[in-house]
């Protein structure tokens, strides 16, 4: 019999590439979604609100793996109300998730739940593995939280594993495709001072730590999900217009992000905070990495 897993929220960005690899390796894939829609992939999708139990819980019952990656998208105006909603979104799905693997009689053997590099806040250039401190911007709070109800979850027979994911590189999805679509506009200059850090990873290596985070049964605690050479702002825009063949464009200062963040329904702070994590715990675990260089995998994207 095939090992089930079922993904909250698996119908976004991340979610795609790991229904994917996770249909490839003959798991029964499962998706809780607030919207069924029509597919032909094998995978299945079962309604749930996000936050109350239903009769999605029982598709819990004997799986092996549960993945949370519901949320609202933090791209957008970090207006009070919008912070709400992307809080309470994440927290009432870990909540969920954790009342019904306590109500079935089979709990899932692991619960994958992602977080962020966010939960560190604005760290300039100092280097942060997972034992750095919590930060005080409203992202940070957010992350504090969302990963609270996650650690206060009672479910003794369940294995935890929460990833602090980076900035995700993929083709279809998270913010590439937009800076790239800039820069090939010669729109490719460097944000703000352009020293602030970013802990890319490329898609590949993030879906790959999923899984090492799913089947390697001694692994549990909190991950930094980043690659190992988290860069500035200012190498990652010349990468990237090395990548699409453009020339140098001119930097954007702080104000003019401002108002490009807001003409294009985003947040500014997005851009311009600094996070330089390294995946301290992953290497530990003998994690290798496809796209170590933020060269390769851009090129790779590209191509
Ligand atoms: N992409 C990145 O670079 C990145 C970086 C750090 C952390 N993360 C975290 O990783 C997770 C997955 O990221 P992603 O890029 O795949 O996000 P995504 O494409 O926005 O997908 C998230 C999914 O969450 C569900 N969702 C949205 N609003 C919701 C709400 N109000 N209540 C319940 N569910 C809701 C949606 O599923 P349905 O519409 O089907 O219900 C959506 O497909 C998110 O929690 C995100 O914060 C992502």
């Amino acid at each position: 019999m095939k090992s089930r897993i079922v993904f909250a929220g698996g119908s976004g960005f991340i979610g795609n590439a790991l229904t994917k690899l996770f249909s490839l390796r003959d798991y029964e894939v499962f998706i809780l979604t607030r919207k069924i829609r029509e597919r032909g992939d094998g995978v299945r999708e079962i309604g749930w609100d996000g936050k109350h139990l239903g009769e999605w819980i029982q598709v819990l019952d004997g799986a092996e793996a549960v993945i949370n990656l519901a949320g609202k998208s933090i791209n957008c105006p970090h207006t009070p109300a919008n912070l709400q909603q992307i809080v309470s979104s994440r927290v009432d799905s870990v909540n969920a998730i954790a009342a019904a693997i306590e109500q079935v009689k089979t709990p899932p053997h692991v619960w994958v739940q992602a977080s962020a590099v966010g939960f560190y806040g604005d760290t300039k250039d100092k280097l942060c593995d997972e034992a750095a401190p919590n930060g005080n911007d409203s992202l940070a709070k957010i992350c504090r939280e969302w990963e609270a109800a996650f650690t206060v979850a009672k479910v003794p027979k369940t294995r935890k594993v929460i990833l602090r994911i980076g900035f995700v590189l993929g083709r279809d999805g998270g913010a590439l495709p937009v800076l790239s679509r800039l820069t090939k506009l010669f729109l490719g200059g460097s944000v703000g001072t352009g020293r602030q850090f970013i802990s890319w990873i490329h898609l590949a290596d993030l879906v790959q730590m999923f899984l090492t985070a799913v089947e390697k049964e001694n692994l549990s605690g909190t991950f930094n999900a980043v690659g190992p050479k988290p860069v500035t702002n200012v190498e990652f825009m010349r990468e990237l217009r090395h990548a699409l063949h453009r020339p140098w464009s001119p930097p954007a200062p702080e104000f003019t992000v401002k108002i490009g963040a807001r003409l294009m329904g985003s947040e500014p702070s997005l851009a311009l905070v600094s996070q330089r994590c390294e995946p301290k715990f992953f290497l530990q675990a003998g994690f290798r990495f496809q796209f170590p260089q933020l060269r390769g995998a851009l090129e790779n994207l590209n191509s």
